[in-house]
């Protein structure tokens, strides 16, 4: 028997899923790491811990599994996006703490990109908006912060990459300096059309070419692991953004197919095939992952905070003691009685995009329970994911037929239930949730060339949830959403 070993470096937690061939689980091992606050609306990461805590839990995995390195075929790695880190190419030393995609500190640099009239430039080339979220402006804070980076960078000192790259370059000792397409269609410095990086907008984020990492298809040649990294050489052979890599596990690889991710954020992606479909609705176009040498698409909606609201119910609010109560509390009321909850908390992605909104609660009573403030935040995970469903018709010209969802909140009924009754669609739960982790396990299983493709999606569903209100009850509620997301907006100063 051959196994995958999935590398999945999330926001909140590092993970290492142990497959068998035919994609059923054997293993896991999971370790959360610290969340770093230093400025409102600044998130950081120290990239030791990254890198500490993954492979931490790929040698757990391994342990759990029963099994040794010389037993996995090869390695997938998926890793959350965006998030950006710069280290020494001779010491393999971070210079700066990773900035996590959350993180709204190069808002001003943003406008003033758009001021000067960018912003097409950047979304015709890139697929994306000019904002915060992204790797580019990320990258030359940094090279800004840090005393003589951006003369390090340009002399070859240094290097950049997603936090794919990173874990490559640790596991490989440096020997390898590379990135997926999936991941550099997230950075404001990929040319999604051309398929290169683009000298015009490095231009204009003031960053040298010199830092950057080689790209290269999703299912591709990563290098081979040190050693001692898990005792064994491991072949890396798969690599994806946590999104796409969940497109790909999902089975979603035909044009129109929708996976909704329900992690830290919610991320809904439509596979548009050959086709860099732009959006005119607020959404972004980006890489699919790549198995050949065909370049492929999606177009995705981001929701900055959507299973993060339950974490901040526990640890910000204080009114649940685990993420799994949540259900049972919110199910406790059978409506959140007026109470809308907008949770702005790092500004809005897609549609809005406003980096200076900010998280809101709306028609609190005395009669206001905690109860109806966990409904409400259940909603409002609900709420966004429809408005991205809605702008992804309208830009595909198109109706979907039903949605596939996995990651953590997934397993929330109540959750589920209130998706399908906004979306009016069947919400689809498959069988194994780990999307993500599965996505990158194929792609390093398509690169060595055993294993099956994704199977007939259709074969996997665990459950099927279907709308129970009217459609007039639906837009009743979306349109109260959008009134309060209104309120919440340009509520920030910087
Ligand atoms: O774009 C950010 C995304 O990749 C983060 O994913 O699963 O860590 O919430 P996750």
């Amino acid at each position: 028997m051959a196994y995958l070993m999935a590398l999945d470096q999330g926001t909140t937690s590092s993970r290492t899923i142990i497959f068998d061939e035919g994609g059923a689980i054997i293993a896991m091992a999971q370790q959360e790491f610290p969340q770093r606050y230093p400025q409102p609306g600044w998130v950081e990461h120290d990239p030791e811990a990254i890198w500490q805590s993954q492979l931490d839990t790929a040698r757990q995995a391994l342990a759990k599994a029963g099994i040794g390195a010389r037993d996995v075929a090869a390695m997938g790695i998926t890793n959350q996006r965006e998030t950006t880190l710069v280290w020494e190419r001779q010491s393999g030393r971070a210079i700066h703490p990773a900035i996590v995609w959350q993180d709204r500190r190069t808002a001003a640099h943003c406008a003033a990109l758009r001021d000067a009239g960018l912003a097409d430039m950047f979304r015709e080339r890139t697929g994306l908006v000019l904002d915060p979220y992204f790797s580019g402006t990320k990258l030359a804070w940094i090279l800004d912060a840090v005393p003589g980076a951006r003369e390090r960078a340009a002399r070859g000192e240094l290097a950049f990459g997603t936090v794919d790259t990173w874990l490559i370059w640790r596991l490989t000792g440096g020997r390898v300096h590379a990135t997926d397409v999936s991941n550099a269609s997230r950075t404001l410095m990929y040319n999604i059309r051309d398929h290169c990086w683009d000298d015009e907008l490095l231009a204009h984020l003031n960053v040298p070419r010199e830092l950057l990492p080689e790209v290269r298809p999703s299912a591709a040649d990563f290098g081979e692991t040190l050693p001692d990294r898990l005792g064994a050489p491991v072949r890396i052979g798969g690599v994806a953004g946590d999104q796409q890599a969940a497109l790909f596990g999902q089975g979603c690889v035909a044009p129109g197919m929708v996976k909704n991710t329900y992690g830290t954020g919610c991320f809904m992606l439509m596979h548009t095939g050959e086709v860099a479909t732009p959006s005119r609705n607020g959404l972004l176009t980006t890489a699919a992952a790549q198995t050949d040498a065909t370049p492929v698409f999606a177009i995705e909606g981001s929701v900055f905070v959507g299973g993060a609201v339950v974490q901040w119910l526990r640890d910000g609010l204080g009114i649940i003691r685990s993420a799994a109560e949540v259900e049972a509390l919110a199910r406790s009321v059978p409506d959140s009685d007026g109470v809308c909850f907008v949770p702005a908390f790092a500004g809005l992605g897609s549609p809005y995009w406003d980096p200076f909104a900010r998280g809101s609660l709306f028609g609190l009573t005395r009669g206001t329970t905690r109860a109806h403030i966990a409904r409400a935040a259940l909603e409002s995970i609900a709420f966004q994911s429809a408005e991205l469903l809605a702008a992804m018709e309208a830009d595909a010209g198109l109706q979907i037929e039903s949605m596939r969802v996995d990651g953590g909140a997934c397993a929330n009924d109540l959750l589920m239930q209130i998706q399908a009754d906004l979306l009016g669609v069947p919400v689809l739960r498959p069988r194994v949730t780990e999307s993500t982790a599965l996505g990158a396990a194929r792609l390093a299983a398509r690169y060595v060339g055993i294993g099956s493709d994704p199977s007939s999606p259709d074969g996997e569903i665990e459950r099927a949830f279907a709308p129970a209100i009217s459609r007039d009850e639906a837009a009743r509620r979306l349109a109260r959403w959008r009134d309060a997301v209104g309120r919440s907006r340009a509520w920030a100063t910087e």
